[in-house]
């Protein structure tokens, strides 16, 4: 006889209700179409393929039974190619923390260095001194912090004034003079392009492998309207499929490496994804990950472009309405993500519990120049969702208003919930 199980639909309908009628603003999330959720639910959800998928000739995977999952990932894996540009994809990291563990894992070793952005510099925890990239490169009796005398030998790229674009020519001689065995770009509070043209240079000159962590910006990149790290000369891209890539919770490692140097940069993060940092990757959602990928390639340029556009027109009109919006000289953002600063409306911790009471979800967020990760002075909003529900620049406007006034005290909770309802059907699939 089944179990019962009416209070978990009970919850399970209640999460549905609540994130349909909230403003979500999370720059890591996304809904997914009803395309790519009707492939997730299949007799895949229980059976296991590690390894690669089986040729005609080579035997690749550990267990039977895999033929039609190894058809699927062939898909994956061609189709992202096509989509990135790029020779080589492993869709088989399960996150992009997955992706991010089997680089570090396949590439460093107990004493290595590497330069990388600083958790205060938006940089990723997976990044950080106690994230994979500090923990690999550690030795015994090494403290886990990063340019201290008896840490790891861990730098942070040094940072412009404004603190939100790197330093190129100090990141230059910090390269020159540390010489790390691999540099790290990308983050997760992401406004503006890395210089991944100007590192790359430098590092070539020392065989030096540059990660571009595109965790966040994966579907911007896609739509062509970001940065394009690999063909500036990123060794390797690492993502997650579901931030603004529109796919299932997975990851991908991607690069165009030409085949002399498979052997050098390709094949140890291969193992570091099987068996480092995955063995059976969630089968399920693979099928959904082509189907994603093919959204984006239908509709991804209109849709990083929107995004785009609605990040900058809901920054301008959140300063507008008097919420210090932060890098307001460089145009606010180039992404989908805008910070704010709300030290005047309690800080970052109290305004986004403020804010979710509104049914507006968004998360707290270290600035630059905060220390303390418990107080930190921010707020980071993403665009993405909303701009796949429809929202345009005007929609953009009302939101910043119903955010600022939230912020002053006031209750907009019922005018939130019908702007929501204005915009409850998904574009761009
Ligand atoms: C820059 C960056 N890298 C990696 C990750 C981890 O991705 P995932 O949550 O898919 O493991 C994140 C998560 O937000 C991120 O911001």
């Amino acid at each position: 006889m089944p179990v019962d199980i009416h209070d978990i639909e009970a919850i399970i309908a209640a999460q549905n209700d609540w994130r349909a009628h909230c403003l979500n603003l999370i720059a890591s999330e996304t809904t997914q179409s009803a395309a790519v959720r009707s492939v997730q639910n299949s007799d895949f959800m229980g059976r296991y393929a590690e390894g690669h998928p089986n040729t005609e000739t080579e035997t690749n995977r550990y267990y039977q039974g895999t033929r039609y999952i190894d058809e699927i990932e062939r898909m994956a894996q061609s189709e992202l190619s096509a989509l990135l540009g790029a020779r080589q994809v492993d869709v088989r990291p399960i996150s992009g923390n997955a992706a991010n563990t089997a680089v570090a894992l396949g590439m460093l070793r107990g004493g290595d260095s590497v330069i990388v952005n600083s958790t205060d510099a938006g940089g990723h925890i997976s990044h950080a001194p106690i994230g994979v990239f500090g923990r690999r490169i550690q030795s015994r009796g090494m403290l886990l912090k990063a340019e201290s005398e008896k840490g790891i030998p861990m730098h942070f790229w040094p940072l412009t004034e404004d603190h939100y674009h790197i330093d190129v020519p100090k990141a230059v001689a910090l390269i020159e003079q540390v010489k790390p065995r691999m540099v790290v770009l990308g983050k997760s509070l992401f406004l503006f392009p890395e210089p991944v043209g100007e590192i790359a240079a430098v590092c070539r000159q020392y065989d030096i492998p540059v990660l571009f962590d595109g965790a966040h910006v994966l579907g911007l990149i896609a739509g062509g309207e970001f940065q394009q790290p690999l063909a500036e000369g990123a060794t390797w891209l690492t993502a997650s499929v579901h931030k603004t890539f529109p796919g299932p919770q997975r990851g991908i490692v991607a690069a165009n490496l030409p085949p002399e140097q498979e052997k050098k940069f390709w094949q140890p993060v291969d193992r570091g994804v099987f068996p480092g940092s995955s063995s059976n990757h969630h089968l399920n959602t693979l099928p959904a990950l082509v189907v994603a990928t093919r959204e984006m390639q239908a509709y991804g340029k209109e849709y990083a472009r929107a995004t785009i556009a609605n990040a900058q027109a809901f920054a301008k009109a959140l300063d507008d309405a008097g919420v210090p919006v932060e890098a307001r000289e460089f145009g606010y953002t180039r992404s989908h993500q805008v910070a704010v600063n709300v030290s005047q409306f309690g800080g970052g911790v109290e305004a986004a519990k403020r804010l979710e009471s509104m049914n507006i979800i968004c998360n707290y967020n270290l600035l630059p120049g905060d220390t303390d990760p418990k107080a930190p002075s921010g707020l980071r909003l993403g665009v993405q969702e909303m701009t796949r529900f429809g929202m345009g620049p005007d929609a953009m406007g009302e939101m910043a208003t119903l955010m600022a006034d939230a912020l002053k005290g006031h209750d907009v909770r019922e005018a939130v919930i019908a702007l929501r309802n204005r915009y409850q059907d998904l574009s761009y699939c």
